[in-house]
C-alpha cells in the first residue's frame, strides 16, 4: 500500500495539540480535501467535514482516534461549499445529538440549510465570534467575506496556534503528504520549472493557480490576507493542498498570494473592462 493509501483510508494524523487532519485525496478532481477534528476532553467539533462520497474515508479516520460520535458537538462550516458541507446528514444521522449544532456564517445559512435535516444552525454573529469548550478552550472566527464565498470565515485555536483558513491557502494537487515543507531558498525563487533544491515538484504554481480561479478578486484575496495577519497564529490548515507549519514557508506562501494578479474577474477581464452604457442595447434607458 502506498502512503497515499495510508493517509486516504486508514489513519487520522495529529499535527498539533488534539487536533487531526482527517481528509482524503479527491483523485477524480485531482484535489486533497481537509476535513479536520479538535478534540478536547469527551467533546469535539469537525471543521469543513467534507464531500457525501468521501464520508466513510473521513468518518473512519475520526474513529479510528477512539472518540464516539456523539462526543461531536458541532460541526464548524467556513463556507457553503458541497465538497465542505455535502455530508452534513451523514454527520447528523451517526451523531444522534439533538443538541447538534452547525456553526456558520449568518449569510451562508439560506446555503447550508439545504443541506442539514435535523442540526440547529447558529450564526457566528450569535457566537460572538468564538466557540468555547466547557475546558475553556476557545476557538475565534475571523470573517474574510468573499474568499471566496460571501460568509467566508477562518477558525483560530488558541491552544494550539492553529489557523483553519478554508480555501485561504488552498491548492490543486493530490499530494502523498498532508504536510508542506519548503525551505529558505523558496523566498525569492520564481523559477518553478527548475527546483534549486531539487526538488521533482515546486507546490508553488498550484497554489497560485487554485487562487486565481477560485477567488472572486485581487481585491478579496488580499482583504482577506489583512484580516488573518492580526491573528497570532504558527500553522495554517486549509481545506485543499497542505498544512503548513513553518514560518517561513507561509511567509513565502503569503507573499506570493498578497502580490497575486490575475485573481478571479481581473484575470477574465482585469483594467481593460469599463462599463459604457452605450454599448449595451437592452440595458436600461
Ligand atoms: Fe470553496
Ligand atoms: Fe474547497
Amino acid at each position: 500500500m502506498s502512503q497515499a493509501d495510508v493517509h486516504n483510508f486508514l489513519r487520522a494524523v495529529e499535527f498539533a495539540d488534539n487536533i487531526y487532519w482527517v481528509g482524503y485525496a479527491d483523485v477524480k478532481a485531482a484535489m486533497q480535501c481537509n476535513p479536520y477534528l479538535i478534540i478536547d476532553g469527551d467533546e469535539a467539533v469537525v471543521i469543513d467535514g467534507g464531500s457525501r462520497p468521501d464520508f466513510p474515508s473521513v468518518m473512519m479516520k475520526i474513529l479510528s482516534t477512539g472518540i464516539l460520535p456523539s462526543s461531536i458537538m458541532a460541526l464548524i462550516y467556513q463556507h457553503y461549499d458541497p465538497d465542505l458541507c455535502g455530508s452534513v446528514p451523514h454527520f447528523e444521522d451517526i451523531i444522534e445529538r439533538a443538541d447538534l449544532k452547525i456553526i456558520a456564517s449568518k449569510s451562508d445559512h439560506m446555503f447550508i440549510r439545504h443541506y442539514s435535516i435535523s442540526s440547529t444552525l447558529v450564526s457566528l454573529e450569535e457566537l460572538d465570534y468564538q466557540f468555547s469548550f466547557s475546558s475553556g478552550r476557545t476557538l475565534q472566527f475571523v470573517k474574510t467575506p468573499y474568499a471566496h464565498a460571501v460568509g467566508s470565515y477562518v477558525t483560530f485555536d488558541e491552544k494550539s496556534g492553529v489557523l483553519f483558513t478554508s480555501d485561504l491557502f488552498g491548492s490543486y494537487g493530490v499530494e502523498l503528504d498532508p504536510f508542506m515543507e519548503l525551505g529558505a531558498e523558496c523566498l525569492d525563487c520564481e523559477d518553478y520549472d527548475r527546483c534549486p533544491n531539487d526538488k521533482p515538484h515546486c507546490p508553488l504554481p498550484d497554489i497560485l493557480r487554485f487562487h486565481q480561479q477560485i477567488f472572486p478578486s485581487e481585491k478579496a484575496l488580499r482583504y482577506a490576507l489583512e484580516q488573518i495577519a492580526k491573528v497570532p497564529f504558527s500553522t495554517i490548515a486549509p481545506q485543499h493542498g497542505r498544512v503548513i507549519s513553518s514560518a517561513k514557508d507561509i511567509e513565502v506562501v503569503w507573499r506570493r498570494l498578497s502580490t497575486l494578479s490575475g485573481v478571479g474577474i481581473d484575470g477574465l477581464i482585469g483594467d481593460r473592462f469599463e462599463f459604457d452604457l452605450d454599448r449595451t442595447s437592452s440595458g436600461p434607458r
